[in-house]
């Protein structure tokens, strides 16, 4: 973080898988103040994932007040004031319902992760396909979006359609939350969602950006209970809560879009990959949605107030970090996961073992909900390190086949990759990205680019930058990786990751 900085300042909330955070920038887009605070991953039953909205929230209004607090302490003469604008971001898809009279959630948010709705999706796409609504909204049928979430909730929790149908109870992703609460909450909050989060539902058309009623009578979600779908860079209302009063709120993205906003992929044909709990890489198409052949998602990159909406083509992959943690949490194997770098690094090569962590099924570009996890291709030889080994490779080899999909279907190749997000830290992978893919891997130097995406938003929209262009400038090279694998050695390795794919599948009938 800067010392030096000199305000006025923007504010950013990253509303995450496993955090949340909120980091303050200046103009020139570097870091000033942080503070970030995690929240429980709830595991009820195999393939369910759930969290406390109520606990988020919390976290929201503390990291919120723990920035500030920090800015004050790091930065000469600073004020909350010096805040101009506030922009959201957010884990996609996580879905949640509350009662809109007295704030209370009506159950746990359903995380993205979570696949409860496998029965469900398999059901709609019945004589069908799972590609029922995937013309007008970009998507297959798949427990990842939050459509089919809603309709779980209105269907098992007792009396809760009666209620939806009153108008007492509304539904939202984590953006929505968080906005109504800051706007707020039963004293006025505004309900609302942007672009890009409707367009991960299965509830929005891609081209109108409205919600399609046809589909939400197919899937079962009343209309009444949805958020209003506005721009990605608007103000939506202004800050009545916590350690920021009167403060703008003026941007929402969901976090993967954000990221593009933040790597500066303005121009078609730009993409950037983030390695998070999951990983999601986004290319830039232009004004006009791109439909996928190749098995990756159409999906809004961001809207700029009335500006024409800009669409991507997005490679979902559901586990990479989130792997890491499970070796750490579940399996015990390292303590840190920083470990695994140094573990993995310990053996020269995979010993043969190949991973494939299909905990939330696969997800680009399968889309096979049946699918679960496999260790493929164990002998005695093997040792924990090389499964740390095979655990990094796993992200590779899941970032190559979406590159490969990309290529198919928008016929650009991804000459250099720009990646973000917390296991770019980790060297050992960024080198066998390169050597994967076979193209430079590029880093910038502020790397949380998600939040940086959500402040850019957020400044455009009040004019504290002018232009894109200007956003451009911010963008700087920090690390390169080159590839060094043999070519021969890519090809047999990249055909045995496949055939352990292969053996994901028709886990669950
Ligand atoms: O679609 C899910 C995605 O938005 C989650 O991102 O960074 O929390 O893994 P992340």
């Amino acid at each position: 973080t800067s010392t030096n900085a000199s305000g006025p300042f923007i504010a950013a909330i990253d509303q995450g898988t496993t955090s949340s955070r909120c980091i303050i920038f200046d103009r020139d887009g570097r870091i000033v103040a942080v503070d970030q605070k995690e929240h429980e991953q709830i595991f009820p039953k195999p393939g369910w994932v759930e969290h406390d909205a109520n606990e988020i929230w919390a976290n929201v209004q503390a990291v919120v007040a723990g920035a500030i607090a920090n800015a004050g302490r790091d930065v000469a003469g600073f004020t909350p004031s010096d805040v101009k604008a506030i922009g959201i971001t957010n884990q996609r898809e996580t879905t949640m319902m509350w009662d809109k009279n007295t704030g209370e959630p009506v159950y746990h948010a359903i995380v993205w992760q979570d696949t409860r709705t496998d029965a469900l999706c398999r059901e709609l796409g019945r004589n069908v396909g799972q590609d029922r609504f995937r013309r007008q909204t970009g998507l297959p049928l798949a427990s990842y979006f939050a459509g089919p979430k809603v309709r779980w909730l209105l269907d098992n929790v007792e009396g809760l359609r009666e209620r939806a149908e009153r108008g007492d109870v509304v539904f939202g992703t984590m953006d929505s939350w968080v906005i109504w609460n800051l706007t707020g909450g039963v004293d006025g909050g505004v309900h609302v969602t942007d672009v890009t989060n409707a367009s991960r539902t299965l509830l929005m058309d891609l081209k109108t950006l409205q919600w399609d009623e046809k589909i939400c009578a197919s899937i079962g979600v009343p209309t009444a209970v949805l958020p209003e779908i506005r721009s990605s860079s608007e103000v939506y209302g202004t800050t009545s809560v916590g350690g920021l009063t009167a403060v703008p709120v003026a941007s929402a993205l969901g976090d993967q879009q954000a990221a593009l906003f933040g790597q500066t992929c303005f121009a078609v044909g730009e993409a950037k990959s983030t390695y998070g709990t999951g990983t999601f890489m986004l290319m830039n198409t232009g004004e006009t949605p791109v439909n996928s052949y190749a098995g990756l998602i159409t999906t809004v990159g961001y809207r700029i107030g009335s500006d024409k909406p800009v669409y991507a083509l997005e490679g979902s992959i559901a586990v990479t970090g989130s792997l890491v943690q499970w070796m750490r949490d579940q399996m015990g194997l390292i303590k840190t996961a920083a470990e695994i770098e140094e573990l993995a690094a310990s053996v020269d090569d995979n010993g043969g073992a190949y991973f494939v962590p299909a905990f939330s099924g696969l997800f680009a570009p399968y889309w096979r909900s049946d699918a679960r996890g496999v260790i493929a291709g164990l002998t005695r030889y093997v040792t924990k390190a090389h499964i740390a080994r095979a655990v990094l490779e796993a992200t590779a080899w899941q970032t190559r086949e979406i590159a490969d999909a990309m290529l198919k279907d928008s016929g650009t190749e991804v000459s250099t990759l720009k990646v973000d997000g917390g296991m770019t830290a980790n060297n050992l992978l960024m080198q066998t990205l390169s050597d994967f893919l076979d193209v430079p891997v590029v880093r910038p130097m502020v790397a949380e680019t998600t939040c940086l995406g959500a402040a850019y938003a957020a400044g455009l929209a009040i004019g504290f930058w002018p232009d894109t262009e200007a956003l451009r400038a911010n963008w700087k090279r920090a690390a390169e990786w080159t590839p060094r694998m043999d070519a021969a050695e890519r090809d047999k390795e990249y055909k045995q990751w496949l055939k352990a794919v292969q053996a994901t599948m028709g886990w669950l009938d």
